[in-house]
């Protein structure tokens, strides 16, 4: 097999989940390359070196420059918090890394730009890591609508729904909470969130044309882990918007983590003349369908439980009727990687495809600031 050698900068939440799809990927979906994890890079030598210890990485790295020097590297993945995916992504790909890099892509529009300019000046592999595309029954979604199941498509509706910011004793910045820190994290909900609901919706109903979005900040103030100082939040608490879609579809899309009951519930619904789809993270083997062809005395809404191998990757895994998980969508998204590598073809999505969705999130965002529609 072909060594594909792994270097990860960041061992967190991300940098487990990209861990183990690395680990298992190999093991269910054979290709000929083969993750290699060969350096993980964080800035605290010792618990790189647990981590490493922990999930089999050669060696550990805590400056991520020494990384991108090293000639047994072949990607870099990165999994920091988002104002680092420019700089590293940048100099990976002028280093001649592939890079893999966690999304959002970018702070902005801009630096999103600049950093698809990099990967394609330097002709290097590149994907962004929207697992959620990966979700068996989120890829079915996606091939039942383009076999023109549903017919023309009027509405388009999205949640993702968190409830853990409610407390104004939660502080911002620092490692636990960067995401409440607009320095670290560029935006609130709408980078974090938004984004992934934003990168289904284009991948299953084409591009947005144009937004209407509000935003609140419900606690004002907080206290800044770093500085130790109450101090103006800056990032979005929850964030709503309407948009067209270019094929003349409305989107409805909601996204706030002062949903009180709520910790990760993302779903969406697709309207269309013919049938709708509908899917919950949190019963996420299950794709709710409605045809309106069914014969008038059995028509309603059929619970799909999306476990069958003639259903998308299922069958790499157990037998039908045997459920997978959400870790499963990141050894997915290794497989369809490595895949790539194999035939060539371009992996999906690339920086370019998730540069789409960093638009829309900036439209969003300078709709709800100036209270105007905005084109993206
Ligand atoms: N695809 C998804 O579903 C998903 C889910 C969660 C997070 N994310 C994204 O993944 C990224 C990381 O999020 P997370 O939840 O893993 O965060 P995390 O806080 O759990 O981990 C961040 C890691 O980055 C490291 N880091 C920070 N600065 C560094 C530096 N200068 N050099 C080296 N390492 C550094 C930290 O030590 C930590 O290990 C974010 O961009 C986030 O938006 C994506």
């Amino acid at each position: 097999m072909k060594p594909l050698n792994i270097g990860m900068v960041g061992y967190g939440f991300m940098g487990r989940t990209h861990s183990n799809g690395y680990s298992q990927a190999n093991h269910f979906f054979p290709c000929e390359y083969k993750p290699v994890l060969k350096a993980v890079c964080a800035r605290n030598k010792d618990k790189a070196q647990a981590f490493a210890d922990t999930w089999g990485y050669e060696s550990v790295e805590t400056d991520w420059r020494e990384l991108l020097k090293r000639d047994d590297i072949d990607a870099i993945d990165v999994c920091t918090p988002n104002n680092l995916h420019k700089e590293i992504s940048i100099a990976a790909a002028e280093a001649g890394k592939m890079v893999l890099c966690e999304k959002p892509l970018a702070m902005n529009q801009t630096d999103g730009e600049a950093m698809c300019q990099a990967v394609e000046k330097a002709g290097v592999k590149n994907m962004v890591w929207y697992n959620y595309r990966r979700v068996p029954a989120v890829t079915l979604a996606k091939q039942l609508i383009d076999e023109g199941r549903l017919g023309q498509i009027f509405h388009y509706r999205a949640n993702f729904l968190q409830d853990w910011t409610i407390n104004a004793d939660v502080p911002q910045g620092g490692a636990a909470t960067w995401r409440l820190d607009a320095e670290a994290a560029g935006s609130g909900v709408t980078g974090d969130l938004l984004a992934h609901c934003i990168d289904t919706a284009l991948w299953l109903n084409g591009q947005i044309k144009d937004v209407s979005a509000m935003t609140e900040t419900f606690v004002k103030e907080r206290m800044h882990s770093e500085t130790g100082k109450k101090e103006p939040v800056k990032i979005d608490d929850a964030c709503s918007f309407l948009c067209h879609f270019d094929n003349g579809s409305l989107g409805l899309f909601e996204s706030t983590r002062y949903a009180r009951g709520h910790k990760a519930l993302y779903t969406f619904e697709i309207n269309g003349e013919n049938a709708s789809i509908r899917w919950d993270l949190h019963d996420l083997h299950r794709l709710e369908y409605f045809d309106h062809n069914d014969d008038s005395i059995v028509r309603g809404w059929r619970s799909v439980h999306v476990s069958d191998g003639d259903q998308p990757y299922m069958g790499n895994w157990w037998v039908p009727g045997l459920n997978i998980g959400y870790e499963h969508t990141f050894i997915h998204q290794v497989a369809d990687f490595l895949k790539s590598l194999e035939t060539g073809e371009q992996m999906h999505p690339s920086f370019r495809d998730a540069l789409e969705t960093q638009k829309v999130c900036d439209a969003v965002l300078d709709s709800a600031a100036q209270r105007v529609w905005k084109e993206v």
